[in-house]
Order: C-alpha cells, then structure tokens, then sequence
C-alpha cells in the first residue's frame, strides 16, 4: 500500500465506526456499525446507551476494519504496528460516546508507538465531499443538515472555514424525528416521513418557514415542530385523524424551501460557484432534488456525498487524517474530548 496509512474512528452520536485510508486517498475499508436499534424503542438516541454500545462494538468494528483493509490491500494480515498513525473524533457530539472512540484511539496510538490525530467531526462532512467527487475543491459552500447539527459554512479552503449561519434552536433532523414521534411513526424520523411526503401533497397544510426573510443566515426549526404538533392535536380534537402523508408533505416542504432559501442567499454573498451537502438529512431526496433544480439555475456545481457517506461514518474522518499527517499535525496523548468545539 501506498503511505501513510491511517485508521480513524468516529463514535460521537449513534454510529460506531472505523476507516482506514492510503496515502493515495483510497478508503481501503470503512466499516460502519449503527446502534439505532437499540435506541428506536426511547424515540430517539439515549446517550448513556449510545456510550455503553459503543465499548460493546469498537474493538469487533476494528477488527473488521482490519479484516476488509488486508484482503482490499491483497496481504494476509494488517495490524496496528502496520498503521502510520490514528485518528478520532474528539468534537462535537454526545461526549460520554466522543470518549470512548478517542480513548480507544489514543491507547492504541500509545501501545503502537504511533502519532494520534484529533479530527472535528464537522471538518470530517466537509471532507466527505470527496468521497463522490475525488476532484471536489473549495472554495465551496456547504449546508450540514443532521440530527444534531443545521449549518451553512463556506469552505474557503482545505481547512479555512467560515459558519455562515446555523440553527438558533432545533437541527432539521431533530425537527424531523419529533415530527414523526408525533405522528407515532418512530425513529429515526427522516426515512418515514419522506416516504409518507411521497404520497401526500406539500401545499395541503400552510405551516410556517421561520426567518424565511430574516436577511440572515440563521434557520429555526422548533416553531415548525410546534405548528405540526399543534395542528395533530386540533385535529383530533376536531375528531379527524391528519392525514397523514399530507401532514409529512406539507412539513417536508416547508423545511426545504427555507434551506434552498438560504443556500441561494449564502452562494450569492460568497460568490462560490460549488454547493455541497452533508449530515444524515442529505438523504432526503426532495431536498437533493430542489438543490439540482437550484445549482442549475444557478449555474453551480452541486457535490452530494453518496448516501452512505451523508450520515456519520469513520472514512470522511480517515480523509481529515490524511491531511493533518501531512501537515504533521499530530495531537497530544492528553488531549481530550470535547462535547462542543467550533469548526
Ligand atoms: O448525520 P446523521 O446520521 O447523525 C445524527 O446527527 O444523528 O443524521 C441523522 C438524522 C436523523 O435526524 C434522521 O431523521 C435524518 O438524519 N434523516 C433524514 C432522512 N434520512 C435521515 N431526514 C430527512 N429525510 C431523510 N430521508
């Protein structure tokens, strides 16, 4: 294999993962382990859970790691010793979950005598851009929209970055994993509802777009949640079910006209002429699809990550790696976790 070659790890919410990349920028494995079963039956990820299950699964998710590398490499085995360095999450996330990832880490970087690198989990869905489009360069903007982060930012440059806006209150994930609790539909709430908005109608129900003309950057979310609980209730206080798929339409639109919205406003005060996307909400293909029909108008290169690298995965991370090492930018063995941390 080309070098270095470097394992990171990614444990800061429910998914407990780990990727090896190249010196070429392969992901020679990447390997993910989702805990949402465990926490589908609460409604919503139980942090406590999330750290327990995450020790159950790291050094399995590892192993296999190492497994998928050596027979992509075409050698026998791979281990820790054969590694350059090792990297992990250490910001922003549930930090009972952040914890075990980098003490893993830094505890095999230390047994292994090689160089730990602390990665940002945001950086890492920046990075994730490049995991569709090998060619993809900043400057860019790019909307992370998950269930634990709604923000605009523009990538100056590998590693210059400026938050254009984010969410004064809920992300757009969580927006939609209340939604769908309200509706008894379960979590996570994004899958369901935009399978229910397919076969309703968007203009059905007029809920609000928050700061929809605020000039600004910001988005807020809990009103929206507010309005579609709010109107359930009526409702069925009236004596009707709401219906249903017209409920999750009209919600879904209302999300995305304010994100395209904004998108438009951010890639007209940069002037970038690329719009990435990030974070486990890219999936929605109502989103994706009113974010082509705007690169096109706008005349802007549109980067989707593919599906599987939106959500929470170790190779974006691998990919962050890759550049601080080159950099030498290797962290101390006591630096720490962090539940928050600016990108
Ligand atoms: O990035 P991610 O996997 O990690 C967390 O932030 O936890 O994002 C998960 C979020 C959940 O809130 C989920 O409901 C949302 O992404 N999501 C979606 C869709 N698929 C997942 N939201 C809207 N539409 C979807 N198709």
């Amino acid at each position: 294999p080309t070098r270095p070659l470097i394992l990171a790890l990614e444990s800061s919410c429910d998914e407990t993962a780990a990727a090896i990349v190249d010196g070429e920028g392969n992901l020679v494995s990447d390997v993910v382990a989702s805990q949402i079963d465990f926490h589908a039956r609460f409604g919503g990820v139980v942090p406590e859970i999330a750290s327990r299950k995450h020790i159950e699964a790291i050094c399995g998710v590892c192993d296999e790691c190492f497994d998928t590398a050596a027979a992509h490499l075409g050698i026998e085995k791979l281990t820790w010793a054969d590694l350059d360095a090792v990297a992990a999450t250490y910001a922003p996330g549930l930090l009972g979950a952040l914890v075990v990832g980098v003490a893993f880490a830094k505890g095999a970087a230390w047994a292994a005598d090689k160089p730990y690198i602390a990665v940002h989990h945001l950086e890492g869905h920046l990075y994730a851009n490049k995991i569709g489009a090998p060619d993809f360069e900043p400057p860019a903007v790019v909307s992370l929209v998950s269930g634990g982060n709604t923000l605009l930012v523009h990538m100056r440059g590998w590693g210059d970055y400026e938050t254009l806006g984010a969410t004064i209150d809920d992300a757009v994930g969580e927006a939609f994993d209340k939604v769908a609790k309200a509706l008894g539909l379960g979590y996570p709430g994004g899958p369901v509802i935009s399978r229910e908005a397919a076969k309703g109608k968007a203009d059905a129900i007029a809920f609000p777009r928050a700061l929809l003309h605020s000039g600004d950057l910001r988005f807020s979310l809990s009103g929206l949640k507010t309005a579609v609980v709010t109107y359930i209730n009526n409702e069925r206080a009236a004596g009707r079910e709401p219906n249903v798929p017209d409920v999750c339409a009209s919600f879904q639109q209302a999300v995305v006209d304010v994100q395209v919205a904004k998108a438009k406003r951010a890639l007209e005060q940069t002037g970038a002429r690329t719009f990435c996307l990030g974070g486990g909400v890219a999936a929605n293909p109502v989103l994706r699809a009113a974010y082509e029909d705007l690169c096109e108008r706008m005349n802007v290169r549109l980067v989707m990550p593919p599906l599987s690298a939106c959500g929470d995965n170790a190779g974006m991370i691998a990919l962050v790696a890759l550049d601080r090492y080159r950099q030498g930018a290797f962290h101390p063995l006591n630096s720490d976790a962090q539940a928050h941390a600016d990108l």
